[in-house]
């Protein structure tokens, strides 16, 4: 494949999208694809670590040291000193841990404050095909890290009202973020979660239901939207540990989350 790994960010400014969900899943079926992946999780909840089936309790490093280390004064702990592996197979981890939301204290008087995750993926970027990064639910230096560091910009909506008015937000950060760094995205890609069909009847009786309605105005403002159907496996994988690739991937969001690792896989391909 290719020979620097393509790092693909989840990011919304609103919380509970399906950033980690959707993370975890590709990270799951690109792995079972037989790619070489690195999942990290920069979010201080680290919902992608438990999710992955690593007990938050007994990680010793995490990414939050290696942030430091690029600080002044800190000890240096590179990133690959800091990747577990996990039980599924091709699929190593970055974890993450409550810390890291005070690292945003000494990131902010450090030099290249918003590159300092890019500089430490450059480290280890030709070891993977794919580098995930899971981010959080705010705004600040956490995520800007992450959207410096990404090619690829992956944004989960739920189908509700609030979702939908953060896309403006994220809209106007991608332009800052170009205007004071010239880095761009190489392809902006939005995933419906949580989709609810409706037949019919339902529709011509009630009008488009809220899965809908966000769908088609997705639909009219990016030229590539995914759909993932609500599912009850989701929640027991996370339960499990097991990503959803490995643990229900016939499911209906398995089968969703399947077909969207397969497009970017064939993007890859495509751009090699
Ligand atoms: N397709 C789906 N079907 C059913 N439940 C889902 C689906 N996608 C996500 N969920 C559930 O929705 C909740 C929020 O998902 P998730 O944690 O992935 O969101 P998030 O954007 O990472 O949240 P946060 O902003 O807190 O980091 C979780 O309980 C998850 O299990
Ligand atoms: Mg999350």
């Amino acid at each position: 494949m290719s020979e620097i790994g393509e790092c693909i960010a989840f990011a919304n400014y609103k919380g509970g999208t399906g950033k980690t969900t959707s993370c975890l899943s590709l990270a799951g079926f690109l792995a079972k694809g037989g790619s070489k992946v690195l999942l990290i999780d920069f979010d201080p909840q680290a919902s992608a670590t438990s999710g992955i089936g690593i007990d938050k309790l007994t990680v010793k490093r995490s990414v939050y040291d290696s942030i430091l280390s690029l600080c002044n004064g800190y000890e240096v702990v590179p990133l690959r000193n800091v990747i577990l592996e996990t039980d599924v197979e091709n699929l190593h981890l970055v974890p993450s841990e409550w810390d890291l939301s005070a690292a945003e204290v000494s990131m902010q008087n450090t030099r290249d404050k918003i590159t300092l995750l890019r500089t430490l993926i450059r480290s280890i970027q030709s070891m993977y095909d794919y580098i995930l990064i899971d981010t959080p639910p705010s705004s600040g230096l956490l995520l800007l890290n992450c959207f410096v560091a990404a090619d690829h910009m992956i944004i989960p909506f739920d189908p509700g009202i609030f979702s939908v008015e953060a896309i403006d937000n994220l809209k106007a950060a991608f332009l800052d973020v170009k205007r004071n760094t010239g880095h761009h995205f190489n392809k902006i890609t939005i995933l419906l979660t949580r989709y609810v069909g409706q037949d019919p009847i339902e529709r011509i009786l009630h009008g488009d239901n809220p899965s809908r309605q966000v769908r088609k105005l997705l639909l009219r403002m990016f030229k590539s939207v995914f759909v993932v159907p609500e599912s009850p496996e989701i929640y027991r994988s996370q339960q499990k540990g097991i990503p959803i690739s490995h643990y229900a991937p016939k499911s209906k969001a398995g089968k969703a989350y399947k077909i969207i690792a397969d497009a970017i896989k064939d993007e890859t391909k495509l751009s090699n």
